[in-house]
């Protein structure tokens, strides 16, 4: 059977990888402390889950999307959602559309507004999918590089102007993973006025917009005015609700992204469970204090690992938002060969931060997700593991 060249030309989703490698240290006996993938380990809220239960038993409910965009429902619940959380408000039939998971959405945006031979911008270090999906498009990622120095955004003016005249689209994520980095008005505004000037759609993933500390609340593209003619944001329930499983979250902004983007869903997939799209009107409608909760639990859990290895001698910043730890290796070390000595000499799974990108070289990537109970023992037992066995200095 012949596999199609672009596959060939795809290097293993990392996740795919780190699966690969945990499997292979399970199959070996070690008692693996997992930071690998960014799943949440904590149950979806009651609430959510007993909407679902209800919506499921309603026969109406079993039958195909047959909307597009989304329950009328479920796009009024984003309204409202973005209203309080933004001030933004938005059209549910121009400027809403459900997605099956962020992920989904940021895929196929590529194919709905790329031609063979443009360039797509993209961070570096970034989410793996912005640039596979444009290479399954026919186009050519230019990558952003984002350095600590310049608070992990990127410099617009070191485009290269030939670059810049071929690119369509640019993908950005703030709460940015996996460095945790936020972005402010002040890089919106200038964002707005770069796309403006070179007729270019910016893609903001949002997918960590619920997952902030210490009063950190992250601003969004949309504030800005006049951004809407230039940009969508993409949200996922997934990671606030804990609701990866579920695959719902949806995208907002500029109406002709959208509908190009709704052109083409309608011809590869028939929608979202209406079920799932009732149960997260529950959610993004329902009380939010089991939101606070869990970003209590995450920078708790930041705190461990970050002042527990910080005793070690292992000094990491601490993010401002996201459910990551964007750790700088020590000196000696690669980021595969960190991961791999955490892993061998540990028992500690954690990515290597070249997996995001050339950028993310002298980077690992813990996720505050510990997979398989007891998290914050775990966390506890990763940093005496880690003192005890990994050359750190
Ligand atoms: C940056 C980023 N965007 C999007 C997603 C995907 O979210 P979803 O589960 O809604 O597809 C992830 C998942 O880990 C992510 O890290």
């Amino acid at each position: 059977m012949q596999v199609a060249e672009r596959l060939l030309n795809t290097p293993p989703y990392p996740f795919a990888e780190l699966a690969r490698l945990k499997a292979a240290a399970i199959a070996d006996g070690v008692d693996l402390i997992d930071f690998g993938i960014g799943d949440p380990d904590r149950p979806t809220p009651p609430h959510i889950v007993q909407a679902l239960r209800e919506a499921a038993a309603d026969p109406a409910t079993h039958q195909y999307d047959e909307t597009g965009k989304g329950l009328p429902e479920f796009r009024q619940a984003v309204v409202a959602w973005y209203r309080d959380r933004f001030g933004v408000s938005l059209d549910p039939e121009a400027e809403v559309l459900r997605l099956i998971g962020a992920k989904e959405g940021l895929a196929h945006l590529a194919w709905a507004v790329l031609n063979p031979g443009d360039v797509v911008l993209a961070p570096d270090p970034g989410y793996p999918v912005y640039k596979v999906a444009s290479m399954f498009a026919g186009a050519e990622t230019h990558f952003l590089p984002l350095h600590a120095e310049a608070g992990y955004l990127p410099d617009l003016g070191a485009i290269p102007a030939d670059v810049v005249k071929r690119a369509r689209l640019m993908y950005l994520c703030y709460p940015h993973m996996p460095t945790g980095a936020l972005a402010g008005a002040d890089f919106y505004r200038n964002l707005v006025d770069f796309a403006r000037a070179h007729d270019l759609l910016i893609c903001l993933d949002m997918a960590y917009s619920e997952l902030y500390f210490d009063g950190h609340r992250p601003e969004g593209l949309l504030q800005v005015e006049g951004a809407k003619e230039v940009a969508v944001e993409i949200h996922s329930l997934s990671k606030t609700y804990n609701m990866t499983g579920w695959r719902i979250g949806y995208a907002v902004g500029n109406p002709a992204a959208l509908n190009a983007l709704e052109k083409l869903k309608s011809n590869v997939d028939s929608g979202a469970f209406l079920a799932i799209q009732q149960a997260a009107v529950a959610a993004l409608s329902g009380p939010q204090d089991c939101v606070e909760e869990m970003r209590a639990i995450y920078r708790k859990r930041r705190d461990l690992l970050i002042d527990g290895l910080a005793q070690a001698g292992w000094r990491i910043p601490k993010p401002k938002a996201t459910c990551y730890v964007w750790a700088p290796v020590p000196e000696g070390y690669t980021s595969a060969g960190l991961a791999e000595t955490l892993l061998q000499e540990a028992g500690v799974l954690s990515t290597p931060g070249s997996a995001y990108g050339a950028c993310g070289e002298g980077y690992v990537r813990f996720s505050l997700t510990v997979q398989g109970g007891r998290p914050e023992a775990r966390i506890g037992e990763a940093v005496a593991r880690i003192q005890e066995k990994v050359r750190l200095k």
